[in-house]
């Protein structure tokens, strides 16, 4: 485990469990999220996609084949026939019958321990996803994450309060002064896009600065010689924030 201190602001970084603690039970599911608490995180990040039927599910993948018994497309397949499926064999026996959560299911475990950190995979209805975070007490800790730019606009259209931050596949200084201007405060790239010049303009820029892919302890500390204030990852407790920091 990495003990980390970040120089920069004295601001402590954080860990969050990509899709739950996806490393010890399976991936976007209410078991991830709950092995995630149970390691004191207090932030989990998580991907959304609709159904056939517009619900809105807990699953990374386009297709339901690598994380269920089932196949095909999630947004091909109604709600109905999604719950049936077991999204935990793959992973290991131990986690049968283990269902593809709603949204709703996710923030109720999440909620309010940890703070939900939402990928928005598709565009969903921004009413339906602010109404849903208001319900859960979840507005001011909610962080809403995109590739998608047109859906992060939707959802800053919708609510002027709602933390966003940007997923940026490569780095530009533009990127970065678009989510200024846009409203969001903070921008998450993969670890390996990250260097220290560009921690420091997302971090004066914006406030926060992200990595994902941060997996094994010399990358958790590359990210806070950099200052990176946010790590997500597969481990959980790859992260422990000293006290007092
Ligand atoms: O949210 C950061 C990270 O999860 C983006 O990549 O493929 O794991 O959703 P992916
Ligand atoms: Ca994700």
């Amino acid at each position: 485990m990495a003990v980390i201190n970040t120089p920069m602001k004295k601001r402590a970084m954080i860990a969050i469990a990509h899709r739950g603690a996806s490393a010890w039970a399976p991936e976007n599911t209410v078991a991830a999220f709950d092995a995630a608490l149970e390691v004191n995180c207090r932030a989990i990040e998580l991907d959304v996609r609709l159904t056939a039927d517009g619900v809105p599910v807990v699953i990374h993948d386009e297709t339901l084949d690598r994380t269920t018994n089932g196949s095909g497309r999630v947004a091909s397949t109604p709600w109905l026939d999604v719950r049936r499926l077991d999204a935990g064999s793959w992973k290991h026996p131990r986690f049968a019958g283990t269902r593809v959560p709603m949204l709703e299911e996710a923030l109720q475990a999440i909620c309010p321990v940890a703070r939900p950190v939402i990928e928005l995979k598709v565009a969903v209805d921004p009413p339906m996803l602010i109404d849903l975070l208001q319900r859960y007490g979840a507005m001011s800790d909610a962080i809403i994450l995109s590739f998608d730019s047109a859906i992060l606009q939707s959802i800053r259209r919708q609510s002027p309060d709602v933390t966003i931050f940007q997923l940026v596949k490569d780095w530009s200084p533009q990127a970065v002064r678009d989510c200024r201007q846009a409203g969001y405060t903070g921008v998450v790239m993969r670890f390996d896009q990250w260097a220290l010049d560009r921690a420091v303009m997302a971090k004066d820029v914006l406030a926060h600065a992200w990595a994902y892919n941060v997996n094994d302890p010399g990358a958790a500390a590359a990210c806070g010689a950099m200052g990176i204030d946010g790590v997500i990852t597969d481990y959980p407790d790859l992260v422990r924030v000293q006290p007092g920091t």
